[in-house]
């Protein structure tokens, strides 16, 4: 059943007992003073500071950079609205490829220095913000997002395919133009690569970010080497081979002599890659999510956190030996998330309108959002307790985002709260629920898909329906006429 038609916690409660599904929800949002989701995370320190609440905003990029990988307007408006939020943890800001070629788009920021005193601006115009809104910023800690996007790169042109792969992939191959074995990065190539975020991590610390995210999600290129199983070489293979990135990164870092803290957003599990079913497609539009065909790829070993036996299962015995190291490694907090927005968008994003290169919903995405929240804490369950665990895909919970979260950061399920698509329309959320005990619901995301579906046609992302900033562009025309087709 849609959300907006249940009209309270108990209609809540009762569609997901229907659904099969373990999703609890508490009656009330408490208030300040006593919700759990104002309480600072003290167990642990991020340049030694403690964040003043459990609420974070995750990385959201716009695809509105400069072709130089510089800072533009919607860019500081965006981390504007993020300093305004009241979350206590900006988990990276945005994705920043650590070098040209690691763009997945012609407008995504590059971390350099070239571009340092506009990322400085940035994070100023953030703090400011925060300031302005909650007077302090002295538990506000904020990061940058380290990225190369591999498999998925488009560093010039929004339709050039410019992929570097760790392996080649039986089914994403040929869905990203890879045909040679030449789009490989031999071992020499990413000692190379190690040494850009080395350097990018001595960039964010001369800026004054409080951390840096090195980036092992969505299908990403760090990520796809944690599920390099078939390659050769010191990268591939072995657990220890397929996250010595990680760890070659770590220690480049402290070499240089840069204390910056460290997180690492992970896609903690994944699934095949989806497609829309063509049989149950009507005059091309969309249909419903199907797993793309795997038989002749058995045992699946091309993916990280997925049952090699049954990819339509997760399998979190290497995740959670991969959080094990990233605390032995001084990690202080893992952000988890799930799967790729390329391949396999409903397990990511859990949404009830789908993106223009996705599927429609198969069921109802409720399922999506509890498959999250049940790893999550699994891996809480198990992580050692002096690393943060941040959850994720929650904006589809929408009036009850709130309610949910207040009880998994109560039953210790979760550590931290972090909000995706729901900051483009309602920066806020959170704090409004906590301060009033209601929500403004002309400013809930929907997940109409606008922010995913006007970047993969080469528009700038943002909440066009809700966000009036987009609303009012012409751009948004354009969206609907693609979405007419959707
Ligand atoms: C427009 C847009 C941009 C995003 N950019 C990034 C990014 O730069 N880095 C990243 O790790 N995730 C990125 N994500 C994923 C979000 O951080 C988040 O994982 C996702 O939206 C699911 O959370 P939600 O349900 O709260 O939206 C992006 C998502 C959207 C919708």
């Amino acid at each position: 059943m849609r959300i907006p038609k249940l009209k309270t916690p108990e209609a809540f409660r009762k569609n997901t007992a229907s659904l099969g599904i373990d999703l609890p929800c508490d009656d009330h949002v408490l208030p300040a003073a006593e919700s759990p989701l104002s309480t600072p995370l003290d167990i642990i320190k991020l340049n030694g500071k403690t964040a003043g609440n459990r609420i974070a905003i995750h990385p959201m990029e716009g695809w509105d950079g400069t072709k130089t990988g510089g800072v533009t307007k919607e860019m500081k408006r965006r981390w504007q609205r993020f300093g305004m939020s009241g979350a206590k943890l900006i988990l990276g800001g945005e994705a920043m490829a650590v070098r040209h070629d690691g763009r997945a788009n012609p407008n995504q920021l590059i971390i350099s220095n070239e571009n340092k005193s506009e990322i400085a601006g940035l994070l100023e115009l953030l703090l400011d913000s925060h300031q302005e809104k909650y007077d302090t910023t002295e538990d506000l800690v904020v990061g940058f997002q380290l990225t190369h996007s591999g498999r998925f790169c488009r560093p010039n042109e929004h339709s050039q395919f410019e992929p570097r792969v760790a392996y080649r992939h039986p089914i994403l191959d040929s869905k990203f133009k890879v045909t040679s074995d030449k789009q490989l990065w031999t071992d020499d190539e990413i000692d190379e690569l190690i040494q850009c975020y080395i350097r990018a991590a001595r960039i964010a610390a001369d800026i004054g970010a409080d951390f840096v995210d090195i980036k092992h999600c969505h299908g990403y290129l760090l990520h796809e080497f944690l599920g390099a199983h078939t390659r050769p070489g010191r990268y591939g293979g072995s657990f220890e081979n397929r996250t010595r990135i990680l760890s070659q990164i770590i220690n480049g870092i402290r070499s240089d002599r840069n204390q910056i803290d460290i997180i690492v957003r992970l896609s903690a599990f994944d699934l095949v890659p989806f497609r829309s079913d063509p049989e149950k497609s009507s005059s091309g539009k969309l249909g419903p999510g199907i797993p793309e065909n795997f038989s002749h790829c058995l045992p699946y070993n091309y993916g990280f956190g997925v049952n090699p036996d049954n990819p339509l299962e997760y399998d979190l015995n290497e995740p959670q030996k991969f959080i094990k190291l990233c605390s032995e490694l001084g990690v202080k907090l893992v952000s988890l998330s799930a799967g790729s927005p390329y391949y396999n968008p409903h397990i990511q994003r859990p949404a009830i309108y789908p993106p223009s290169d996705g599927y429609q919903p198969a069921y109802d995405p409720l399922i999506d959002v509890e498959r999250q929240i049940q790893v999550v804490r699994k891996i809480r369950d198990t992580a050692p307790s002096n690393i943060a665990i941040a959850g994720c895909a929650y904006s589809y919970l929408q009036e009850f985002l709130p309610h949910v979260t207040q009880y998994l950061v109560r039953e210790g399920w979760v550590d931290v709260v972090g909000l995706g698509r729901m900051v483009l329309s309602y920066p806020d959320l959170l704090l409004d629920a906590i301060a009033q005990g209601q929500l403004n619901s002309k400013k809930i995301c929907r997940t109409f898909s606008d922010c995913t579906t006007g970047p993969r046609n080469g528009l700038i992302s943002g909440c066009y329906p809700l966000d009036s900033y987009y609303k009012d562009r012409q751009d948004y025309d354009v969206l609907k006429r693609i979405k007419k087709q959707i």
